[in-house]
């Protein structure tokens, strides 16, 4: 349940009430993709990360090592060690992305694993059960991510379906949801609106799944090739239409300036690869933009990434110690870059929260980006 605490402009500060924990939002959750952060980085640290959420995706645990297998060991959350609340992503993002040879059919996808191969079939049912089985907190509807560009009535086609797909989700997590051997009986059902940049397909999306009462709505679709100002303006034209009482997901978005123009917008949730991913080639996030450790400069800096930062990485290693694990290809060198960049997201996230509450986020968000640029050039 959401519970709307304060609006400042269309930015929005709130709670999200769930089986495993209240979220406070806007949050940015933390991708383990395969029910594990790249990084070695594990649930233990991600309590000392101010992690409120992690992510992970029902295509990946599927092929491996089997929803079937994460089942029998009670479930996601006992299986990773993580007690707080997790999202699992439907697979019609990753089977778009990833998997090889798709057909898309009214029934859902058939594709071949990305690990070997084998053909696999993944329609709404299928992907309500097996994030059913993973036994989530938050279950996305099985839907398609059309590719950009896309014409008109390709994309018109597209989000029929994904309407169609979506209803049957809905009926297929009410039955689990009844089920006695059903893990977590409480599991909710956030739907995706898509309609890539056509926003007048987007807005009549948008207005038909606000009707079915789900338990949030996510905007799909976005951050796969079109501009910041196209999606900035695809989400100021398409969120009006969701329910301002439910949460919005912006899925796979993005940079901190994303996140800061997209909280503005009136968006709750975000997940992104690029903290972690960043973290992995040697770049951090700072309050003066993005740093490269791997720059000859850094040798002698005994300075901690961010002078300030209370994550685990800065409290106790330089900046010249993690640019040699780096350099060495030490396990630990990813581990704390990583450890670094997920703390710099979420506290960003609870500077946005505290930023909302006080009714100073324009000021927030002009500052913080004003910041990013000095190493932006
Ligand atoms: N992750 C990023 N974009 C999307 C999308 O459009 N659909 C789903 N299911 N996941 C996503
Ligand atoms: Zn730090």
């Amino acid at each position: 349940m959401y519970k709307l605490i304060n609006r400042d402009g269309n930015a929005k500060r709130g709670e999200f009430k769930t089986v495993h924990g209240t979220i406070q939002t806007p949050v940015f959750m933390n991708v383990g993709t395969a029910a594990a952060i790249k990084g070695a980085v594990s649930t233990m640290d991600l309590q000392e990360m101010k992690t409120q959420v992690e992510l992970s995706n029902t295509y990946h645990l599927h092929v491996r090592p089997g929803d079937q297998v994460v089942k029998k060991l009670g479930g996601l959350h006992k299986f990773m060690n993580w007690d707080k609340p997790i999202l699992t992503d439907s697979g019609g993002f990753q089977v778009f992305s990833l998997a090889g040879l798709r057909k898309i059919k009214e029934e859902g996808v058939y594709f071949s694993s990305h690990i070997d191969g084998h053909k696999i079939f993944m329609g709404p049912e299928e992907s309500m059960q097996i994030q059913s089985n993973l036994a989530s907190t938050i279950a996305m509807a099985f839907d398609e991510c059309p590719p950009h560009p896309a014409t008109r009535e390709y994309m018109q086609n597209s989000v029929d379906r994904t309407t169609r797909w979506l209803l049957r989700c809905k009926a297929e997590m009410d039955r689990l949801n009844s089920l006695e051997d059903t893990i977590n009986k409480h599991q909710m059902l956030f739907g995706i609106n898509q309609g890539g940049t056509f926003e007048d397909i987007r807005i009549e999306h948008a207005k038909l799944i606000s009707e079915l009462d789900l338990d949030g709505y996510a905007l799909g679709g976005l951050a796969v090739g079109e501009s910041h100002e196209e999606m900035y303006r695809i989400i100021e034209e398409t969120v009006p239409y969701l329910p301002i009482e439910k949460p919005v997901y912006l899925m796979g978005v993005g940079t901190p300036a994303n996140i800061l123009e997209a909280v503005d917008r009136g968006v709750d949730f975000f997940d992104c690869v690029y903290p972690a991913r960043n973290g992995r080639h040697g770049h951090a996030y700072t309050n003066q933009g993005k740093m490269n450790l791997m720059n000859a400069k850094y040798e002698l800096d005994d300075k901690p990434i961010e002078e300030g930062c209370n994550c685990p990485a800065c409290k106790h290693y330089s900046r010249a110690y993690i640019r040699h694990l780096l350099k060495a290809k030490e396990m630990l060198g990813l581990r704390l870059m990583v450890t670094h960049n997920l703390y710099f997201y979420n506290n960003m996230m609870e500077e946005i929260r505290d930023a909302i509450e006080n009714n100073r986020y324009k000021e927030y968000k002009k500052a913080k980006l004003d910041g990013f640029l000095i190493n932006d050039k």
